[in-house]
């Protein structure tokens, strides 16, 4: 009876095949919408234009400094880009990560950006590259309305971030202001990336089909290789362009309403946007500690797990991390029961995978997608079911996957790179 009942609870997280599909065509809906100039403001995804061009203009070679802010950890890099038989090459020299404290992402801007090129300074002195004026690239894992590469309004935080008087401003701006403001080195802000954007670059430089990035860590987004003829937002009709999806806002609209679960809304509730990033909030690794662990409470209760003595140390909201569901899994390989619960929470033991279709449609015969995050790379099974369950619902795709190395960095460097030489021909 114990089982029964636990097994009636986690069915909740079970979607049927119909389901997924619904999703999907939800989401290329409103992926559609977004594009489109008519409809774009309502449109819960948003699909941002990168400026990020199909047809580069050819590519600088030389030292790039990357700064690779959203992710886990914030992290400076000094990236080396050159040329080779096969076209640009990148590669990561010198690497440095630091912890962003809590104030400085929830306080103001101006105190978030000090603390960045106080970061930038400490790495710099390290490396003895003080007096360097380095192009830097800008990985920037937010949602941004861009005006040109080094260009772009902040539209609104995501993933715990909250510093005032960020969100409505040029990013760059704000960047290149503290730089100004500490005074003891300089830089040449020259492009500003997601981190989607700069994963699938990567990915680019290592694979010509490679024309889609998504993350699945912290957050969960994606960024595909559009045409410029549907890039309404945009002037001009030829050749293509990256467009940030930000598809974590699906079902800010609604348009998940009738799969939420009492769980999910509880951890929207309690996050730093309520109402905002539904769909990031169903996978991102910055919910899915908090998620099992609000299942897991009532089975604990109700002892139909194991035994309830854990029961206070779940009590506090946060006291499950998302590290720990990996953990679990990879343990629970051996103990099956355990496992269950976590993967059926999200419905990775079955055919019924929580997981849409990651791309437009495009009718596309081989594509190959770049993809990167925590989520992604450390929990032991999402990758493979992951695969398993777009390769199900696109049988017209032939999709390869990449899992990006340092791809934030090297991305960013290499649109940098591009932005550089565009710079110095119309200079
Ligand atoms: C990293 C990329 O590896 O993955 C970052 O370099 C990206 O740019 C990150 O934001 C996403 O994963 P997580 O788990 O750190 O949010
Ligand atoms: C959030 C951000 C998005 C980013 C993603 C992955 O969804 O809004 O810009 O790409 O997290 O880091």
């Amino acid at each position: 009876a114990k089982k029964e009942k636990a097994e009636q609870i986690l069915a909740e997280f079970r979607l049927q095949e119909e389901d997924l599909k619904k999703v999907m065509r939800r989401m290329q809906k409103e992926m559609d919408r977004g594009l489109r100039l008519e409809t774009h403001q309502e449109a819960s995804v948003k699909m941002l234009p990168t400026y990020v061009r199909s047809t580069p203009e050819g590519s600088e070679v030389g030292d790039f400094l990357s700064l690779d802010l959203g992710g886990t950890n914030f992290r400076v890099m000094l990236v080396k880009v050159g040329e080779g038989e096969a076209g640009h090459w990148s590669v990561k020299t010198k690497h440095q990560m630091y912890c962003i404290p809590e104030d400085a992402m929830t306080g103001t801007a101006e105190m978030l950006f000090d603390y960045i090129s106080e970061c930038i300074s400490d790495f710099l002195d390290k490396h003895q590259m003080k007096h360097k004026k380095l192009p830097l690239g800008f990985t920037f894992s937010f949602p941004v309305r861009h005006e040109d590469i080094d260009k772009g309004i902040l539209l609104n935080w995501t993933k715990g971030f909250k510093a005032s008087g960020a969100e409505g401003n040029n990013i760059v701006g704000l960047l290149r202001d503290a730089i100004k403001r500490r005074g003891d080195f300089e830089m040449d802000v020259v492009a500003m990336v997601n981190d989607t954007v700069a994963t699938m670059i990567s990915c680019y430089y290592e694979d010509r089909q490679c024309e889609v990035g998504m993350i699945v860590g912290t957050g969960c987004n994606a960024c595909y290789m559009e045409e410029m003829h549907n890039v309404e937002l945009v002037e001009g009709e030829e050749g293509r362009m990256c467009v940030n999806t930000e598809w974590g806002a699906f079902g800010d609209a609604g348009e998940l309403d009738e799969f939420l679960l009492e769980y999910d809304r509880a951890v929207d509730e309690s996050s730093l946007n309520p109402g905002q990033q539904l769909y990031e909030k169903l996978i991102g690794g910055k919910y899915m500690g908090e998620l099992v662990r609000l299942v897991l409470l009532p089975l604990v209760y109700e002892d139909l797990l194991y035994r309830a003595e854990g029961s206070e140390q779940l009590s506090p909201p946060g006291a499950f991390e998302t590290r720990f569901v990996s953990h679990v899994e990879t343990c629970a390989r051996r103990r099956p029961r355990i496992q269950n619960v976590i993967s059926k929470v999200y419905c990775l033991d079955s055919e019924h995978g929580r997981l849409p279709s990651p791309r437009a449609q495009r009718g596309c015969v081989h594509i190959t997608m770049g993809v990167d995050g925590s989520v992604y790379k450390l929990h032991p099974i999402f990758k493979e079911r992951f695969h398993a369950s777009v390769r199900r619902l696109t049988p017209s795709c032939e999709i390869t996957f990449i899992q990006s190395e340092d791809g934030s960095g090297r991305g960013a460097a290499l649109v940098s790179a591009v932005a550089c030489k565009k710079a110095y021909m119309l200079g």
